[in-house]
C-alpha cells in the first residue's frame, strides 16, 4: 500500500515536470525532437566554417519528386528529420526545375538541390528514393550518374517504389555488393496520405537499417511501418496483394455506381448508403462523389494502377493461386488505360468508371 501510494506521489511528479519543463508528447519527440534522431557517421558530407575548422555532417537524401515524392520530402523536412544546417535535405529530380519550388516552400530549412542522384547518394548517409515506373527506377538506379554510381561502404538505399519482386533484389544485390544497406520499402497510400504523413510503409530488407530509420524517417512520412523480414521482395508482394485488392474494389463500386445510375437510382445517395455499411471504405467516400461529377485529377494515375495489378497477376499466376476476380479487374484497368479516344491513363484510377460507362449501353450511360 504504501510503496502504491509512493509510486502515484513520483508519478504524478514527474508528470508535473514534464509538463512544467515544456516538453513535448512522446511521439512529437520522437517525430521532430532533434535529439533524438540518429546521425549517421559514414557521411561525406562536410563544411567548412568561419573558423576553417571542418565538421563531419549528417545528410539526408532524397530522389524523386515527383505526387509521392513531394509530399514526403515535405514531411522530412516539416518535421524536423532533415533540413538543419547540418542534416540538410539534399535532393534531385528527374525534371530538376521544381525541385527549387520545395526549397522555396520550407525557407528556414536547408535543402540542397544536386545535379545528379549519385551526388546525392555520396553526400547523404541515408537516401530515400522513389520513382514513378519501373523503367524510370531502372535508369536512375543503374545511370553513370544514378544512385548505385554514388553507393559505396556504409550508404543505406530506401527504395519506396512499387517495381517488380525481381527488381528490388536486383537493386539489394548491386548496394550490398558495394557494402551498401538496402531497405525495400514500398508504400501504400497516395497523394494525400503522403502530403499528410500517413503513409503505410511494407518493408523487407535490412533490419538494421529498418530500426534506425522507423522512428525518424518512415515515422515522419507514415503512420505505421511493417517489417516483412530480411528478404528482400516480401516488401513487394505485400504491396501488390493491397494494390490489386485495391483497384479490384473500385472497379466493383465503380460498376455499383454505375448500375445504380442506369436504373434510376440516386448516385450519392448510394455512395452514403455503402458508406454506411460494414462494405464501407475511406477510398469509396473520397473518390465516389468525384466519380459522378467526371472528376478524376490525378492522386495514383491509373496506369500506374494497372501497373501493380498486372504484377499482382503475375504473382498469383507464379504462386499458382486462383485470382480471377482480381485478373477480371486487371482486364478492365488495362483496357482503360489502352482506351486510345478515352485517355485516361494519365487520369485517376477512379476514372476506370468512365470505361465502365463507355463499355455500358444504359440509356443513362449513353447519355452521360
Ligand atoms: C520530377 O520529375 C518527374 C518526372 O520527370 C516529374 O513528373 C515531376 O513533376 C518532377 N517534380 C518536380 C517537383 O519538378
Amino acid at each position: 500500500m504504501m510503496n502504491l501510494a509512493l509510486l502515484t506521489v513520483l508519478v504524478a511528479l514527474q508528470t508535473t515536470i514534464f509538463f512544467v519543463e515544456g516538453f513535448q508528447p512522446v511521439k512529437t519527440m520522437i517525430r521532430g525532437g532533434k535529439q533524438t534522431f540518429p546521425r549517421s557517421t559514414n557521411s561525406p558530407y562536410t563544411s567548412t566554417t568561419t573558423t576553417r575548422t571542418t565538421i563531419k555532417m549528417s545528410a539526408t537524401g532524397f530522389i524523386g519528386i515527383g505526387i509521392m515524392g513531394e509530399g514526403m520530402a515535405a514531411r522530412l523536412l516539416s518535421e524536423g528529420v532533415a533540413g538543419s544546417e547540418d542534416n540538410p535535405l539534399v535532393i534531385w529530380n528527374r525534371t530538376g526545375a521544381k525541385c527549387t519550388a520545395l526549397a522555396e516552400k520550407f525557407p528556414d530549412k536547408k535543402v540542397i538541390v544536386k545535379a545528379t542522384a549519385k551526388e546525392v547518394v555520396e553526400a547523404c548517409g541515408v537516401t530515400y528514393s522513389i520513382l514513378s515506373t519501373p523503367e524510370a527506377s531502372k535508369i536512375v538506379f543503374e545511370a553513370e550518374t544514378g544512385v548505385l554510381a554514388g553507393v559505396s561502404a556504409g550508404k543505406s538505399i530506401v527504395d519506396c517504389a512499387t517495381l517488380a519482386e525481381a527488381d528490388m533484389i536486383r537493386m539489394n544485390a548491386a548496394v550490398t555488393g558495394k557494402g551498401g544497406r538496402f531497405l525495400e520499402a514500398p508504400v501504400s497510400g497516395s497523394k494525400a496520405p503522403a502530403a499528410n504523413g500517413v503513409l503505410i510503409f511494407l518493408c523487407a530488407g535490412s533490419k538494421d537499417l529498418f530500426d534506425e530509420i522507423k522512428d525518424t524517417g518512415l515515422a515522419a512520412m507514415g503512420k505505421a511501418s511493417h517489417f516483412f523480414g530480411d528478404t528482400v521482395g516480401f516488401g513487394t508482394r505485400a504491396k501488390l496483394v493491397v494494390n490489386s485488392l485495391m483497384g479490384t474494389m473500385l472497379a466493383a463500386f465503380g460498376e455499383g455506381i454505375a448500375l445504380s445510375e442506369s436504373v434510376g437510382l440516386d448516385p450519392s445517395t448510394m455512395i452514403e448508403v455503402i458508406g454506411q455499411g460494414a462494405i464501407q471504405s475511406p477510398m469509396f467516400n473520397l473518390k465516389g462523389p468525384k466519380m459522378i461529377k467526371k472528376d478524376h485529377s490525378p492522386n495514383f494515375p491509373l496506369k500506374h494502377a494497372h501497373k501493380d495489378m498486372a504484377l499482382a497477376c503475375d504473382m498469383a499466376k507464379t504462386a499458382g493461386v486462383e485470382y480471377s476476380v482480381m485478373e477480371q479487374a486487371e482486364k478492365m484497368f488495362r483496357a482503360a488505360r489502352e482506351d486510345a479516344d478515352l485517355k485516361v491513363a494519365d487520369e485517376d484510377f477512379s476514372a476506370v468508371f468512365e470505361k465502365i460507362h463507355k463499355e455500358s449501353t444504359s440509356e443513362f450511360s449513353k447519355k452521360r
